[in-house]
């Protein structure tokens, strides 16, 4: 069941076969290798490669072969070495000696490289489509949400934010994913197909007849680099990385939100799990499996540059290696954007947990030394005095806002009544441009 085998005088090793083989995974890209070939037959029959009769019955047993591959008719199993053979051994089997024309003009290098590009577009417009949906999703839950809620550097309180402008960083950042997924597809979107093994062909074939059938902008300029081009992967494997540790991120903060210690959120029971000992338990493996899979996405992006590094053009079998990795990446991203949206859309958010928390760890520090600066006090006088108070307040077992004037006046004289109301959490986020916060 092979393509090739002519110049042997013996058969390949058993190990050596099953070595070389990648149908068991590369069988995902059939409806691109048939819609590749069935394109390929329209080209060489407008080129006379071919007569109209025998690209009928070529792309009529294409369909066919398509149809039956889903219909499971066709089972995609036994000793074929990748995708392209399976299909091909089985064009020639139904419709005998014609089939064998189907190859003219063309390798597995450029077939294989167009395979690749199609499913890659068609994946990564699918994962554009399930981000733009997390963003839609972050954006209701937030505006669902103005909360006020304590913000974090360090991981310490650090002043007071809201709920809404907390998740709408992920939807920056998301959106900047979007914009990056969607300039990859600009730059992947050329043709290989016609490039052949890597120097062209004899044949008088037009590549601007396939490269528009198979809805490509535009034909890849230089043939070598078309067939051991490997970049758009790289690229897109990169962009995936970046909106896992995105989604990594937020996961993150979801599982300590959630967390006894935090307690701002609920999980769905629908995205947790429990334990097998401990029946109190509820998980937040959802968010616990995105930022773990994170892992694997960076891995496969690494493993396909390291696979590329040093590779003589034009093409060499390492590049078979650019497959599985990539495969992997797509569906983990796929899982955990569908995963993240419907958490995010069920969270409940525990809006009083959240005001509570605002109130201890001088969240209004910074706002304390805002008002001595409006009453004249330099900023770096300010901030030494606030941090006097803080100790003050810290020993007294007091919040800022519970020291009475006197108290406050013996840190400085320019305190009024009005300090009270310049502090109290809810007014800080009217004032300047802290009004974005809300
Ligand atoms: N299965 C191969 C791959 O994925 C197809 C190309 C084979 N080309 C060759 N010259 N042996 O890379």
């Amino acid at each position: 069941m092979k393509l090739w085998g002519g110049r042997f005088r013996k058969n390949e090793n058993k190990l050596m076969e099953e070595f070389n083989k990648s149908f068991h995974y590369d069988k995902v890209l059939y409806k691109k290798d048939i819609q590749g070939s069935i394109a390929h037959v329209y080209m060489q029959v407008k080129c006379n490669l071919l007569t109209k009769e025998e690209g009928i019955k070529i792309t009529d047993a294409l369909m066919e072969i398509n149809d039956d591959i889903e219909n499971g008719k066709l089972i995609m199993d036994g000793n074929y070495e990748d995708i392209h053979s399976f299909i091909e051994i089985n064009l020639i089997q139904k419709i005998g000696e014609v089939g064998k024309k189907l190859h003219t003009a063309r390798s597995r290098n450029d077939q294989v490289a167009t395979d690749m590009r199609m499913y890659a577009k068609q994946k990564a417009e699918g994962i554009l489509v399930l981000t733009i949906k997390l963003k839609d999703t972050i954006k209701k839950v937030a505006y669902k949400n103005p909360v006020i809620m304590p913000g974090y550097t360090h991981l310490q309180r650090a002043q007071v934010i809201t709920f809404k402008h907390h998740i709408m960083a992920y939807y920056s950042m998301l959106d900047r994913d979007e914009k990056r997924l969607k300039n990859a597809l600009e730059i992947l979107d050329e043709c290989p197909l016609g490039c052949g093994a890597l120097a062209g062909t004899t044949h008088d074939i037009d590549r601007n007849i396939t490269c528009e059938k198979l809805g490509f902008k535009k034909v890849v300029e230089n043939y070598i680099d078309g067939v051991s081009d490997r970049d758009y992967l790289l690229e897109l494997m990169s962009n995936f990385s970046i909106i896992m540790m995105h989604l990594s991120r937020l996961s993150e903060e979801l599982i300590l939100w959630s967390s006894q210690e935090f307690d701002f959120i609920e999980i769905d029971d629908l995205y947790t799990t429990g334990s097998s000992i401990m029946p109190q338990k509820k998980n937040p493996d959802g968010a616990e499996l995105i930022r773990g899979k994170t892992g694997r996405v960076y891995g496969n992006l690494m493993g396909l540059f390291t696979t590329m590094k040093g590779l003589p053009l034009a093409y060499n079998k390492d590049m078979q290696e650019d497959k599985e990795g990539f495969f992997d990446s797509v569906v983990t991203l796929e899982m955990s954007l569908d995963i993240m949206e419907k958490m995010i859309d069920t969270l409940k958010v525990k809006e009083e947990k959240m005001k509570k928390a605002v109130k201890s760890g001088f969240l209004n520090a910074t706002e304390v030394a805002d008002y001595l600066v409006k009453n004249k006090v330099p900023f770096r006088d300010a901030h030494k005095i606030v941090g006097q108070i803080v100790i003050y307040c810290e020993d007294n077992k007091k919040s800022i806002e519970e020291l009475s004037i006197k108290e406050l006046k013996e840190f400085s004289s320019v305190f009024k009544e009005d300090i009270y109301e310049f502090i109290n959490y809810e007014n800080i986020l009217n004032k300047g441009i802290k009004k974005n916060l809300k």
